[in-house]
């Protein structure tokens, strides 16, 4: 099958290492990154222009094309290419607003009765600030729109939550949401926009810095399966969660097509869903995939053309997967590029997910954005896991690149 990816991060060259694992496809990646143009022919087009991939995808018998990132998926590209008769893996710009719009989000949560956590939506400061008296402390502030991972705090300090609020009611609302304690859970499904699917549950380290201190990042690391879950945990957020949005969006006449990734903290009164994403998740994709024994195109297919219903579950090893970020200096903040990246060809035992990532004329591989490349380690547990992948790690240099030491390193 002729299959299109769009996206250029480490879940892309996840996404693509799984397909190509399959054989007897021809991928093609836009725009991809180095380490992906090493693998499968690149195509420097937008992925975010809904008419620039239409046609490519139409010119070039494309026979399905599966969307990464957000930002294609709210710029409307899944709606252009389903108009065109494309099949496509990736809900259209009204049901991306799960994740391009929190109030959406809750909106639809509300109606489909799924847990989460009380909240405020605020459109002045004034708001904001008696949404967050009446909510208390720790305080959990929200961008209402899409922010690359950096549009939430959570904090203890008054003055902090005010001030980030003040910050994003610049771009839009705000939602100041009640504090959760517990573990966090990224659950994906894959929706045909009527049935779903689960994938495997992961488990992500969103702070830059062992012992989960520092600022929020995209994800420095991620493992699966999660053992400490109750054996019924999947079903009872398919029937609790998925199930019920998928069906709410569907009764609202913006059926989900594509990878509902629920983000959630299971609290000592339940599970309560944090946000849900409207595409897979980067770095947990890295581990699901990696356990994935049932052939993804197949199982991508279906969802973009309304065939999961009776599909037997997906089927995932019992290997544990981990995966490692190695981030540039000053990321979060202020990545550091341009620096080269050295012995990725000594690397043993794991897999390499590249997210930015470029070649020089002269050959050298160097670094282009903050969270660089991803290892992946499979094992029969997960001691073995991590001495896999940070023995890799070991042998790739990056010049004040840094990664957490901590990943899956208790597992409870
Ligand atoms: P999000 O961008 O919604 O995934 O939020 C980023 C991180 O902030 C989450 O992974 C949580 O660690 C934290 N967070 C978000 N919402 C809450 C909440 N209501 N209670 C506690 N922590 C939260
Ligand atoms: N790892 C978090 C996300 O993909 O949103």
């Amino acid at each position: 099958m002729r299959i299109l990816v769009l996206g250029s991060g480490a879940r892309e060259h996840a996404i693509v290492q799984a397909l190509l694992r399959e054989g007897g496809h021809e991928i093609i990646a836009a725009p991809g990154n180095a380490g992906i143009a090493a693998e499968v022919e690149t195509v420097a087009l937008n992925p975010a222009d809904p008419v620039v991939v239409a046609d490519y995808a139409v010119d070039n018998d494309v026979a399905l094309v599966v969307v990464g990132p957000e930002a294609p998926l709210v710029a409307g590209v899944a709606d252009a290419l389903r108009t065109r008769g494309i099949p496509v893996f990736g809900p259209g710009r009204a049901a991306a607003a799960i994740e391009g719009s929190k109030a959406f989000a809750k909106r639809i949560m509300e109606s489909a009765g799924v847990p989460t956590g009380a909240a405020v939506r605020a459109g002045t400061l004034a708001e904001a600030e008696e949404a967050l008296d009446a909510l208390g402390s720790p305080y959990v502030v929200k961008a209402d729109g899409l922010a690359a991972g950096k549009g939430v705090l959570v904090t203890e300090d008054r003055a902090a939550a005010l001030a980030h609020a003040a910050l994003w009611l610049q771009h839009g609302d705000v939602v100041v949401e009640e504090f959760l304690a517990g573990q966090e859970v990224s659950l994906f499904f894959l929706s045909d926009g009527t049935h779903i699917l689960p994938l495997t549950p992961a488990q992500d380290y969103k702070r830059a810095h062992d012992g989960d201190e520092g600022p929020n990042t995209g994800g420095m690391g991620a493992y699966s399966p999660l053992p400490w879950l109750p054996e019924d945990f999947v079903e009872e957020v398919a029937e609790r969660v998925a199930l019920p949005t998928v069906r709410q969006l569907a009764a609202e006449q913006t059926p989900f097509i594509g990878l509902l990734y629920c983000g959630l903290i299971v609290t000592p009164a339940g599970i309560r869903v944090i946000e849900f994403n409207a595409r897979f998740g980067d770095p947990e994709t890295q581990v699901v995939l990696a356990r994935l024994t049932t052939p993804l195109s197949g199982l991508l297919l279906a969802a973009a053309t309304g065939q999961l219903a009776g599909m037997p579950a997906p089927a995932f090893t019992d290997d544990v997967a981990i995966t490692v970020v190695l981030a540039s200096e000053g990321y979060p903040e202020a990545p550091v590029t341009g620096r080269e990246i050295t012995g990725l060809d000594a690397v043993r035992d794991v897999s390499v997910a590249h997210a930015a990532t470029a070649r020089t004329p002269a050959g050298a591989t160097v670094a282009t954005g903050g969270r660089v490349l991803s290892v992946i380690a499979t094992a029969p547990d997960f001691a073995g896991a991590r001495a896999r992948a940070y023995a890799a790690l070991g042998t790739i240099g990056l010049d004040g690149g840094h990664y957490r030491r901590d990943i899956a390193e208790r597992v409870s």
